[in-house]
């Protein structure tokens, strides 16, 4: 198994061998940065940077990065997702014009020939244009790709939502001011078997597992405008970022990052304090881990997924920590505190004993103390942190569950939003434990109750510094993406219900709720209301896929996809297709994404008003627990 050390020793060693600076990673606590809560990528520190000011070290310079990112915890459990990452990072400021050349042809002799990857594992994208915003399809990275590939050559073109890159997202997303510009990917093809459930083909941005993006090479020339258009920025920029473990893996060709080195230490932590004897100069195999304690059996799949959380989460708090974050109610320090418990509830799904957390920060702090000093100078104060805050919210899970035992006692009647809302807010009881213990005796939780109280708080104490960007707090995403799914079956099921002049005439979805305006003559009656959200939630249940086609305008019009009247769409479209596993289509619509795969993960819908924007148009609020 080739070592993450090495791997990162390699890189450095080429870039500074070809005229780049090797700075130091930045704190995962921004500097002067009050957009975001946590440094999410290499590029972050070095802002004033991009945007022309002269940084002391020259204007070639390279780094490993300390990254965190919030917004991805609920996906970590598969094959490639972390929430803290280092990302191998290079910069040319102020570049010439062969920017692209350079670039690509420097990592291209990296990939290939430092780290050896087969050529004919790896595919690459390139940005297919934007008609919206006007900025061309990058024509170049494509040609300069196919001369360094030859015939080997596997180019992909994907629009704004895969191929561009700012810290904002698309360029929709961004504020006025902020530096972005088209992106080329580079994915290794572990060339594990596709999995249908993630559509119909495999492509290298399918998120099967098969394909694992390992590099991304931002061409960062452009900056958005006061009126929304975008100008070049007064100089050409390469921001290129690529994710250490993920490449380790593939050196490895190992299609799993929690076989990569850092990990297996984590998990052969955690299967010592399990008493599991096992061979840790070798990939642990799975069938090793845990299935929980004894009598209360969780499947293999959700222990790997539980052994994979607790790695991850262990790894980030350390890390986190290292930086000064400490468990707190508040912003950075929720975060962490979030982790924490998330780790203690997949620990004690996998029957660990109490106290094990605390005991997985050595392998981590043993692994990197040479490179992050940081970890080992605050080695003793993190162990400690980590074993208080697990303690504490044991304590907490038993002072609630007394209380939970006083809403037991009263009854049904007493699970209302407001008490169980008070329970978490008084004691800290997480809402899905108070959830599985009311189910488990019997009794309706009353999440919508609960999620409505929660969002008034949240309204209350959101500060300006819970960052909208990608690095930031944006657990959002997820939340916003599922509402969006929701959104296309809201609609299908208004056409369905209502009939088909319902079309689409506006919309906003937040993190909390989905907002529809549509035509429709008059007031909707209340068993009209409660069909629509019976039909949605039946949609759910099916578990339809969300599948994504791109098409010409035209064909897509044919089709009968759904348009929001006034909305500006290019000449090749993506539509998307909520469609069952027998091939019937419920909804259609012409739309970017993102969407979760499977309308089974959206949970359950609900209509929380409907109301009059103007004659003729209806406007739907609904949320999803
Ligand atoms: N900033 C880009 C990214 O995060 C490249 O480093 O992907």
């Amino acid at each position: 198994m080739v070592s993450s050390k090495e791997i990162r020793k390699k890189y450095l060693e080429f870039f500074k061998d070809r005229g780049h600076a090797v700075i130091p990673s930045a704190s995962l606590v921004p500097e002067n940065d009050p957009t975001t809560l946590f440094t999410g990528s290499g590029m972050q520190p070095l802002l004033p940077y991009l945007l022309g000011e002269k940084h002391p070290l020259g204007n070639k310079l390279a780094n490993s990065q300390k990254c965190f990112r919030a917004g991805d915890i609920e996906e970590v459990g598969d094959n490639r997702h972390t929430t803290f990452f280092e990302m191998l990072g290079n910069w040319s400021l102020g570049a010439d014009s062969n920017f692209k050349e350079e670039q690509l042809s420097l990592l291209f002799e990296f990939l290939t020939k430092e780290i050896g990857l087969d050529h004919s594992r790896l595919s690459v994208t390139v940005f297919a244009g934007d008609k919206s915003t006007g900025i061309p399809k990058d024509e170049e990275s494509a040609v300069i790709w196919k001369k360094l590939f030859g015939k080997d050559a596997k180019v992909f073109e994907y629009g704004v939502e895969k191929n561009w890159w700012s810290r904002a997202g698309a360029p929709d997303n961004m504020p006025a001011g902020e530096p972005g510009g088209p992106d080329s990917e580079v994915f290794y093809d572990f060339g594990t078997s596709h999995d249908s459930r993630f559509g119909k083909e495999c492509h290298p941005n399918c998120d099967c597992g098969r394909f694992m993006e390992i590099t991304n090479s931002v061409f960062m020339e452009y900056q958005k405008q006061d009126d929304g258009s975008f100008a070049k920025l007064k100089q050409r920029n390469v921001d290129f970022g690529g994710g250490l473990e993920r490449i380790v893996a593939a050196a490895n060709n190992a299609p799993n990052i929690y076989d990569i080195d850092i990990f297996q230490k984590v998990i052969s932590g955690v299967l010592s304090s399990a008493g599991v004897i096992h061979d840790s100069s070798e990939t642990i195999p799975e069938s090793n881990y845990p299935l929980g304690p004894i009598g209360n059996n969780i499947t293999r799949e959700e222990s790997v997924r539980a052994m994979r959380i607790i790695a991850d989460h262990m790894r980030a708090t350390v890390f986190l920590m290292a930086d000064g974050v400490i468990p707190s109610n508040a912003d950075r320090g929720y975060v962490v505190r979030r982790l924490i418990r998330r780790a203690t509830r997949f620990a004690d799904k996998l029957g660990l004993k109490p106290g094990t957390l605390s005991s997985l920060a050595l392998p981590v702090q043993e692994h990197y103390g040479e490179l992050y000093v940081e970890l080992k100078e605050h080695g003793g104060e993190i162990q400690e942190e980590i074993a208080k805050e697990e303690a504490r919210f044991r304590e907490t899970l038993e002072r609630g569950l007394k209380e939970f035992g006083a809403l037991i006692s009263l009854g049904q009647s007493s699970f209302t939003g407001k008490n169980e809302f008070n329970l978490y807010q008084s004691h800290g009881f997480p809402k899905d434990v108070m959830k599985d213990l009311a189910e488990e005796r019997g009794f309706v939780f009353d999440e919508v109750g609960f999620d409505r109280e929660f969002k008034k708080h949240q309204e209350l104490s959101r500060t300006a510094v819970a960052g909208r960007f990608q690095g930031g707090l944006a657990d959002h995403s997820l939340e916003t993406t599922k509402l969006h799914t929701a959104h296309h079956l809201l609609l299908g099921a208004l056409r369905k219900v209502l009939g088909e002049h319902v079309h689409q005439k506006g919309s906003n979805i937040t993190a909390e709720r989905l907002r529809m305006d549509f035509s429709h003559p008059k007031k909707l009656a209340a068993d009209e209301l409660k069909k629509v959200e019976n039909l949605v939630n039946e949609k759910i249940r099916e578990d339809l896929e969300m599948a994504r086609e791109e098409m010409s305008r035209e064909e897509a019009t044919q089709l009968g996809a759904e348009m929001e009247f006034g909305k500006k769409y290019g000449d090749t479209v993506s539509v998307y297709l909520a469609r069952s596993k027998e091939g019937n289509v419920f909804s259609k619509e012409f739309c970017g994404g993102p969407h979760v795969e499977n309308t089974g993960e959206l949970g359950s819908f609900r209509i929380l008003k409907e109301e009059a924007v103007s004659s003729g148009i209806r406007r739907i609020r609904a949320s999803l627990q």
